[in-house]
């Protein structure tokens, strides 16, 4: 049975971040699911390990997965010893053969991973691994050849150029070993190198020792094969990414003007006619329908768009979900749960939180609806506030349909506005409105001659 083990246990030093190296996030979404994704198209989740070690328990919360297993490796003593601690667990399980691969290269692809397994079944080996020739060899460990056959993979750091000759080509950090021949290896790592970690690559040298099959299989993919180890490489990579989604969303027929200033995670998805102006960031699991035109400066995120809609510049959607022929901004913001039916008008500076609006709602200017439902047909004046918080606890308004609510008006939530009323400007409403009613709290105006 194949199984799939993958490292995430290190520090990622060279990341200079709290977050764990494989949570970094690449167009919103954690460079881990990356390398699940593709995982997932040669091996189930079920028979998919993830080696945990520094900040384990953030890892296993973002995933948040029961088919995954994960397994912990206390002290971080390199990517050999990582191996070491997972096999303790695997070996007993029915693993014949196990593809490991490196947290940290989330741009390998299916044919690559399928190229290695065909290559490792084919030529009955021992170890396959994946190599690329690349132009700087930065930090990788370098494969060394002897007439052509891998003798040994030396990390950079370690490479002696009076011992080697020199090499561009790289380890990719991707390998299939045979673990029933494998295993007995692991127990003769050891530390005598650079860095004083125990070493994967070492296996390499060990078992061309003891006789086995080792080869490189080496694909000329330097870009999908690159290891993030620093910011600078995560942000190439993820300009990469970037690239490659919007040319995919251009071949589906969506339009994007400014593409390159256009980022959009590899979870959104868009209907073809849907019209994107950048610079804007769209993430998570949004969804943008057909017609729909988003223009500059806008963030969405796990969104849902319906036909039609215009969202205006510089407008902030977050976890919410808008009907079709809408319009919303310039200069709006969409907090968390706000539900908009069709047809309805969010205009500039209004912030709508956990609030379900309406078919044909308007809000069109400068207000904050919070904690709310509106019905249908309701005009929302300029200024509107529904005071939702007294300092304690949060409570929620109810407006009917074919409500018009006067501009400035202060609703001290909890309170109820009955259909078909209309509340007159400048009002501060405490107490429930009646349907068919007109209310207002006002004071008195009152006039002196000027002497
Ligand atoms: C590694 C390879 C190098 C290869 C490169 C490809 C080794 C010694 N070197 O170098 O030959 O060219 O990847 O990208 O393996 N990890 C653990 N536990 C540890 C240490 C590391 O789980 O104790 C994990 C890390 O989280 C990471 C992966 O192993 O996802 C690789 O570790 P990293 O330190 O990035 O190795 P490199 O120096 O890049
Ligand atoms: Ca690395």
């Amino acid at each position: 049975m194949l199984h799939a083990l993958v490292l995430a246990g290190g520090k990622g030093t060279r990341m200079c971040s709290a977050l764990p190296k494989v949570l970094q996030p690449i167009l919103g979404e954690p460079m881990l699911l990356y390398v699940l994704e593709v995982l997932g198209k040669v091996c189930e989740q079920r028979n998919t390990s993830i080696l945990v070690g520094h900040e384990a328990e953030r890892i296993k919360e973002c995933l948040n997965s029961n088919t995954l297993t994960f397994i912990e490796q206390g002290e971080q003593l390199g990517t050999g010893h990582a191996l070491y601690v997972a096999w303790e667990r695997l070996q007993h399980q029915e693993v014949d053969s196990l593809l490991v691969i490196n947290g940290d290269v989330p741009l390998c692809n299916y044919e690559v991973l399928q190229t290695l397994i065909e290559r490792f079944e084919q030529d009955t080996l021992d170890i396959a691994f994946l190599s690329t020739v690349v132009e700087d060899v930065r930090e990788y460990g370098l494969v060394i050849r002897e007439n052509g056959a891998v003798s040994s993979i030396v990390e950079a750091k370690d490479f002696d150029s009076s011992l080697y000759e020199e090499s561009k080509e790289v380890n990719a950090g991707i390998y299939l070993f045979s673990m029933k021949k494998v295993a007995p290896l692991l127990s003769k790592l050891t530390n005598d190198n650079a860095k004083g970690e125990y070493y994967i690559t070492q296996l390499i040298d060990l078992a061309i020792e003891a006789g086995l099959r080792v080869e490189a299989v080496c694909v000329d993919d330097e870009e999908e094969l690159m290891g993030i180890n620093t910011p600078l490489e995560l942000a190439e990579f993820e300009e990469r990414v970037r690239y490659r989604i919007c040319l995919y969303w251009l071949k589906q027929g969506v339009h994007i003007h400014n593409y390159y200033a256009v980022s959009i995670a590899p979870t959104v998805e868009i209907e073809p006619g849907a019209v994107i102006h950048g610079p804007c960031t769209i993430t998570g699991k949004t969804i943008i329908g057909a017609g729909v035109v988003i223009e500059p400066y806008c963030v969405l995120h796990n969104t849902v768009v319906h036909a039609d809609t215009r969202i205006c510049s510089f407008s902030h959607i977050d976890n919410s979900s808008i009907g079709s022929a809408s319009r919303v901004g310039p200069f709006a913001r969409l907090r968390p749960e706000s539900l908009l039916s069709n047809n309805v008008r969010i205009g500039n500076f209004v912030e709508i939180k956990k609030s379900t609006l309406g078919a044909n709602v308007a809000v069109n200017h400068l207000s904050y609806i919070g904690d709310a439902t509106i019905g249908e047909n309701t005009n929302i004046g300029a200024g509107t506030i529904t005071c939702n918080y007294d300092g304690n606890a949060k409570h929620s308004t109810t407006i009917g349909s074919h409500v018009f609510v006067g501009s400035l008006t202060a609703l001290i939530a909890p309170i109820t506005i009955g259909d078909n009323s209309t509340i007159g400007a400048g009002s501060v409403i405490t107490k429930n409105v009646q349907p068919n009613t007109l209310a207002l709290s006002r004071s008195e105006q009152k006039s002196w001659h000027k002497k």
